[in-house]
């Protein structure tokens, strides 16, 4: 049997599933391009090979990975619904003598690392977190697809190889900095393909993440990382832009947060914001807990609120018509949410995908004690507990930065979200906090420059941070 008619089969299967268990097991099967350039990143080989498959669906991954190696080999198909469990079997008689397939949960099932090449397109729910103990160290997982690769990667044997489509929300941010450390210990990263848009893939599936094909392998970190950060399912990769990277290049911090490209040369010189001595923190009032706080009006006592609506270009403005309270009264002095005057720059945690910049940052120069809302980030100069903010020209000339598109696209390397967590904005490179006085001197946050002048000055910045 080809190719077609095994996607025959995950069309069949896609096409009968049953939605409330579609939505409970994360039933979104891949599509036949997809699989082939999944399976396409693993090395050829003219060995029989062991294959597993971690909630096989239809049986694509496995089959097609089967379909690439020569006869003789063997797969091990894992998939908790019955019926997508014989699907599995029929896709994978076609391509393979010796296939077991079990009707089961992956975590109830014991693997002995003895695979080769393991496959898997898993669930992508979040989980409440849970510790797996290993041999090799404890790890924390928070996200079923994490659970599923730590499983996986146990399975292989010495110099094996996995594949996995995931999301790229492992790369970046707290959630899943064990996860990140336990796997950049455990095995060699060997290849990203970062798909760059979203719509593309999964079509008929009605997946919105941004997806990306990861392939690890037991045995010593690989010299250089294959990556594509702009991948396209529709072209076969071998034609598609791909560079070749060092582990070194991609990873930042010793929370090793992972870029998808080498950092923009001009960015080299310059230290980490939290090097800097530069904190990013978030606003400390969820509103809908402290209702009772909020005010339209200032009262004696009371003190202003800064929500993503007072952010207005490169200034926050105080107070803006807008359907939020702008005030908080004196009763919130006791719920550890005001914040001291003087100079900040805040950054929204959450853009549109159509807006331009993923980073919205503001300055905000405060006389008066103020409050602000948990949708936003503030940089001050203190610790993760107690506030210290910023000299004046430091929280203009941050702003300037934070605004400039090199730091932007700095960004988008690192995260594939729309939100900016603060863990992500304390790696990134950031000039000294004199230079950021000078940079202020040179360009007012005042005057609403547009874009191109922010880039300008910026640019200029490189040429004189390189001569200081
Ligand atoms: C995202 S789908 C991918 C299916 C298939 N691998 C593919 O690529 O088309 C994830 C699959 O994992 C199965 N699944 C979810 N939780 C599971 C578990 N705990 N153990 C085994 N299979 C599971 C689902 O039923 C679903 O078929």
């Amino acid at each position: 049997m080809n190719s077609e008619s095994i996607a025959q089969i995950r069309d069949e299967a896609a096409a009968s599933l049953v939605p409330e268990r579609q939505q409970q097991w994360e039933q979104f099967l891949t599509p036949m391009p997809v699989a082939e350039q999944a399976v396409g990143l693993f090395t050829e080989s003219d060995e029989p090979q062991r294959i597993l498959d971690l909630g096989s669906g239809s049986g694509i991954l496995g089959a097609v990975t089967a379909k690439r190696f020569s006869a003789g080999g063997s797969v091990l198909a894992i998939e908790r619904d019955a019926a997508l469990a014989r699907a599995s079997e029929t896709s994978l008689r076609q391509v393979c003598d010796d296939v077991m397939v079990l009707n089961d949960s992956v975590s109830d099932v014991a693997l002995e690392p003895r695979f080769s090449r393991v496959i898997l397109n898993p669930p992508y729910k979040k989980i409440a977190p849970t510790v797996i103990a290993m041999d090799s160290g404890d790890v924390k997982v928070t996200n079923l697809y994490t659970a599923f690769l730590v499983i996986a990667i146990q399975a292989l044997a010495a110099g094996g190889e996995c594949v996995a489509i995931i999301p790229r929300s492992w790369m970046n941010g707290d959630y899943f900095k064990d996860f990140r450390k336990w796997m950049l210990r455990e095995c060699s990263l060997d290849a990203m393909v970062v798909y760059g848009s979203r719509q593309e893939h999964f079509k008929d599936m009605g997946i919105l993440q941004e997806i990306m094909l990861l392939k690890v392998s037991k045995r010593a970190q690989v010299k250089k990382v294959t990556v594509f950060p702009d991948a396209s399912p529709a072209t076969p990769l071998e034609r598609q832009s791909q560079e070749m990277v060092a582990l070194r290049a991609l990873s930042m911090g010793r929370d090793r947060i992972l870029r998808i490209q080498r950092q923009d040369a001009r960015l080299a010189g310059f230290k980490t914001m939290a090097d800097e001595g530069l904190w990013v923190s978030t606003g400390k009032l969820v509103w809908f807990r402290n209702r009772d706080v909020l005010s339209d009006d200032e009262v004696v006592g009371g003190h202003p609120l800064y929500w993503a609506d007072n952010q207005d270009g490169l200034r926050m403005e105080h107070p803006v018509e807008c359907d939020r309270a702008q005030w908080v009264t004196g009763a919130a002095d006791n719920r550890h949410v005001v914040l001291p005057a003087g100079g900040y720059c805040m950054v929204n945690r959450f853009s549109a995908k159509e807006q331009r910049h993923r980073i919205y940052a503001s300055y905000l120069n405060s006389d008066v004690d103020f409050v602000v809302d948990n949708k936003l980030n503030y940089v001050h100069q203190g610790t993760s507990r107690k506030t210290i903010p910023l000299d004046d020209a430091v929280a203009r000339g941050l702003t300037l930065w934070l605004s400039s598109s090199i730091v932007d696209e700095w960004y988008r390397q690192v995260s594939g979200s729309t939100q900016v967590n603060a863990t992500d904005l304390r790696q990134m490179p950031c000039p000294s906090k004199q230079q950021l006085a000078v940079l202020a001197g040179m360009l007012s946050v005042n005057d609403a420059p547009d874009q191109s002048l922010v880039d300008e000055t910026i640019g200029g910045l490189f040429e004189w941070a390189k001569a200081s």
